[in-house]
């Protein structure tokens, strides 16, 4: 075996042996209370319909997108697209990227550089960890949600300033207080990045996001919101003013050299915003939430308190969180356990995602089943 083959298979028996080894799987359970499609897009025939209705509107459009943006990739209608999204997101203008990783690590390696500081949040997304470390600018952390340590940063950081947050945690489900972050960032003259990945289609009018429920477009710098959670689709959007969306396309290497999203890929992102538009969701998607607070509150399921459609059921080690998430498989429910390094060492979970097509029959038959299970 030579080095690099050796290298390869220690670490992955390191990972076999603490039980964290990832691997692949197809099984699928048969209700869903796993996947990020909150809103049921993704399998919604509407919206399967309403995208072959828009392909047929643009005449010859090709299978592939044949090359970058910036040469033969770009198409009128995907510029339509982006416009469109900016307006229902009351922004300036917005730059779509083949998927919300290559968003914010474009966004962020490309905006900071060399005496500039990133201040983020300690669990925010991986690809914004990665956008932060791609670019060559000082980075800080602060202590989940902790305005105080926020504070303390900004006060020591130098050149431009950027805050990144998420409005709703992929992990904890819970929610970032905004409002406080954006005065602050006003305060020390920060601008502030928001990730709205889990905050679409579940907070604000229509789904806009928690930006937008809390009327704080023009506090923010930019927001990042992706197609692959609520909207069912693929691929992400940047928003902010007119002159980031140049920027980015001189700039974010994730943006220039990459082959461009597929047209039908962008008609069914298209489409999803025309559904989503049309009938406001987020009144139903709540009623599910609060069911499922308000059984899960008479049990003694340990959660980290949420108001989004993602809840979690904290174990402290992997075992008892794979254990539990194969009993509740056992039974149908299709939930996954959240084990580190994706989420830190003893805080391993159920991750459990509330969706619009999940009947309050099922609702309280996972809580049943959650309450007949060991909690330490
Ligand atoms: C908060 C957050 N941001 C960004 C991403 C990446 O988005 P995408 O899956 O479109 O690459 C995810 C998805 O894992 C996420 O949870």
């Amino acid at each position: 075996m030579n080095n690099a083959e050796q290298f390869i298979q220690n670490r992955l028996q390191q990972r076999a042996d603490k039980g964290i080894l990832r691997t692949l799987s197809s099984t699928e359970f048969p209700i869903d209370f796993s996947s990020n499609d909150y809103l049921g897009f993704a399998r919604s025939s509407e919206l399967k319909k309403h995208t072959a209705s828009a392909l047929t509107h643009l005449t010859d459009y090709k299978n592939g997108a044949t090359g970058s943006r910036l040469l033969s990739g770009n198409h009128a209608f995907t510029e339509e697209t982006e416009r469109g999204i900016a307006v229902f997101h009351h922004a300036e203008a917005g730059l779509i990227f083949n998927s919300g990783y290559d968003a914010n690590v474009g966004l962020i390696s490309s905006l900071a550089q060399r005496g500039d500081t990133i201040i983020s949040d300690e669990l925010i997304h991986a690809s914004l960890i990665d956008g932060a470390r791609l670019s060559h600018a000082n980075r800080y952390t602060f202590k989940h949600n902790d305005l105080h340590q926020l504070e303390a940063k900004l006060k020591i950081a130098r050149g431009n300033v950027y805050v990144l947050t998420e409005s709703v945690y992929s992990m904890d489900g819970d929610i970032a207080p905004l409002a406080e972050i954006s005065k602050l960032c006003v305060q020390y003259q920060a601008h502030l990045i928001v990730d709205e990945a889990h905050a679409l289609g579940i907070f604000g009018a229509f789904g806009s996001g928690l930006v937008q429920m809390l009327g704080l477009e023009n506090m923010v710098f930019a927001r990042i919101v992706t197609f692959g959670k609520a909207l069912g689709c693929h691929g992400a959007i940047v928003l902010g003013s007119t002159n980031l969306r140049a920027y980015l396309i001189n700039f974010a290497r994730s943006f220039v050299y990459t082959t461009a999203a597929p047209i039908h890929s962008i008609a069914t992102i298209h489409s999803a915003y025309q559904i989503l538009a049309k009938t406001d969701h987020t009144v139903q998607i709540k009623s599910k939430i609060a069911l499922y607070l308000d059984l899960v509150r008479k049990s003694n399921v340990r959660t980290i308190p949420s108001t989004s459609a993602i809840q979690t059921v904290l174990y402290n080690n992997s075992i008892a969180a794979k254990e539990a998430a194969q009993t509740l498989q056992n039974k149908g429910l299709d939930i996954r356990a959240i084990l580190s390094p994706t989420v830190a060492e003893g805080k391993e979970r159920l991750r459990i995602c509330l969706h619009l097509f999940n009947s309050d029959q099922e609702i309280e038959m996972l809580v049943n089943e959650l309450k007949t299970l060991k909690h330490e």
